[in-house]
């Protein structure tokens, strides 16, 4: 008899994970407090106002500005670094969508460096080559809630007088040598998208240390007010990108808990790493010791067995989802994505300021291909928020399918 549920077998597990979002009562009345008090808009409430203050503080940044989601948090950052026509941002494939989509959404060029891969972000030591006189910016996307090597990308910064974006959009509260992230480049950009490890459905924030470039992000994200100046006064070119109170009211619940869930990701996490590191074909991403925390908004590791078992990763990913274990193989590398079979010749990439054609379809970056094609398996954060046994599960499951994994083959 087959011993893989997916072939008849029975599962390693038939329980579900912890769902996401976690909620209470507490959450409820969070938003009934808003309700009732008629303040629903962050211009005259206070939470908008309390969130901002508390976030940014939580990430060691002078300013925090709430916008409607990680999407337009990036575009927000980029343009109060003044990022536009005819500019470079050099960002990795291995992202969701907006890391790069950002950067053309103000009419900028992204420019993709491939990833390490062990660690699956961006790889410091192939950013140089990709500089150009054209280059204005770097993007260290913290992918999977890991940092980046931030002491390599600040340092080409620097070398090169670029500034540095951080989209921290699935690192909340994630340290790199016990500073979070957020605060280690010029600005960062978070987004409580349904997902994420802090949420309200929606909603995002800017962070930085920089005064100037917080007033900057302030002015955009409030159709170029300036703070304290006139109603019907508009200095800057800016648009709507405000929170409503409801999005802070959740997020002020929520945030009380960011440290403890935290803190049981990386605990089960670092166990789950342990076993599945000694399991043969399978390698838990590598995880830098300059981190010192991991916001594990997915938990990916390795499947590195297809050469020599002759199964592809999407049977074992098939397999393992049978035996009870919620996984994926996760992003395709961004510049195969249908929006970035752009006509050369229309701006941004074709823009007359920046004077260079760039064509995507012709780019073929080596470990990002092997990460999304063959390697790269997801577990969601919520799973994390388990005990002890259902970490055994995961990783008694990935035991059993590759032990038997010879029922696979064709
Ligand atoms: C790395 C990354 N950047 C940016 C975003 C965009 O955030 P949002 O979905 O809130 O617009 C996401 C969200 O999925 C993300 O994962």
């Amino acid at each position: 008899m087959s011993k893989l549920a997916i072939k008849g077998g029975p599962k390693v597990r038939e329980k579900s994970f912890p769902s996401w979002p976690i909620w209470d009562e507490s959450d409820c009345q969070a938003l009934v407090e808003v309700c009732r008090s008629g303040k629903w808009w962050s211009v005259g409430g206070t939470k908008v106002k309390e969130f901002e203050e508390k976030f940014a503080a939580y990430c060691g940044c002078k300013i925090g500005v709430c916008v409607p989601n990680g999407t337009l948090a990036l575009v927000v950052a980029l343009k109060a670094l003044g990022i536009g026509c005819g500019d470079e941002v050099i960002v990795t494939p291995y992202t969701f969508i907006a890391s790069a989509s950002s950067v053309l959404d103000v009419n900028a060029v992204p420019v993709f460096v491939d990833i390490d891969p062990e660690t699956y972000n961006i790889d410091p030591s192939k950013i140089e080559e990709a500089i150009t006189d054209k280059t204005k910016a770097i993007m260290a996307v913290h992918i999977a809630g890991l940092p980046c090597d931030m002491d390599a990308i600040t340092e080409i910064a620097r070398k090169h007088h670029l500034k540095v974006i951080e989209d921290c959009a699935q690192a909340h509260g994630a340290e790199w040598k016990g500073r979070r992230v957020g605060s280690l480049g010029d600005v960062g950009a978070f987004s409580f998208q349904a997902s994420k490890n802090l949420t309200s459905g929606e909603g995002g924030i800017v962070v930085t240390t920089s005064e100037e470039i917080g007033e900057r992000a302030w002015s955009i994200h409030n159709v170029g007010r300036v703070r304290d100046g006139a109603w019907y006064h508009h200095p800057v070119m800016g648009s709507n990108y405000r929170m409503t109170e409801f999005q802070a009211a959740i997020l002020l619940n929520q945030m009380k808990k960011l440290d403890a869930e935290t803190a049981r990701r990386n605990e089960n996490a670092l166990y789950l790493s342990q076993r599945l590191s000694k399991i043969d074909g399978i390698k838990p991403l590598k995880r830098d010791e300059r981190v010192t925390t991991h916001a594990y908004h997915i938990y990916i590791f390795r499947y590195l067995a297809e050469e020599a078992t002759g199964v592809p990763r999407s049977k074992f990913i098939e397999a393992l989802n049978a035996e009870g274990i919620p996984c994926s193989s996760g992003y395709v590398p961004l510049y195969r994505s249908g929006m970035f079979d752009i006509d050369p010749n229309a701006c941004p990439v074709g823009c007359p300021f920046y004077g260079k054609k760039v064509v995507y379809k012709d780019l073929h970056l080596e470990n990002c291909e092997r990460a999304c094609d063959k390697e790269a398996v997801w577990i969601m954060q919520s799973v994390l928020l388990g005990d002890r046994k259902d970490m055994d599960d995961i990783a008694d499951a990935v035991e059993k399918v590759m032990s038997n994994i010879s029922e696979l083959r064709d």
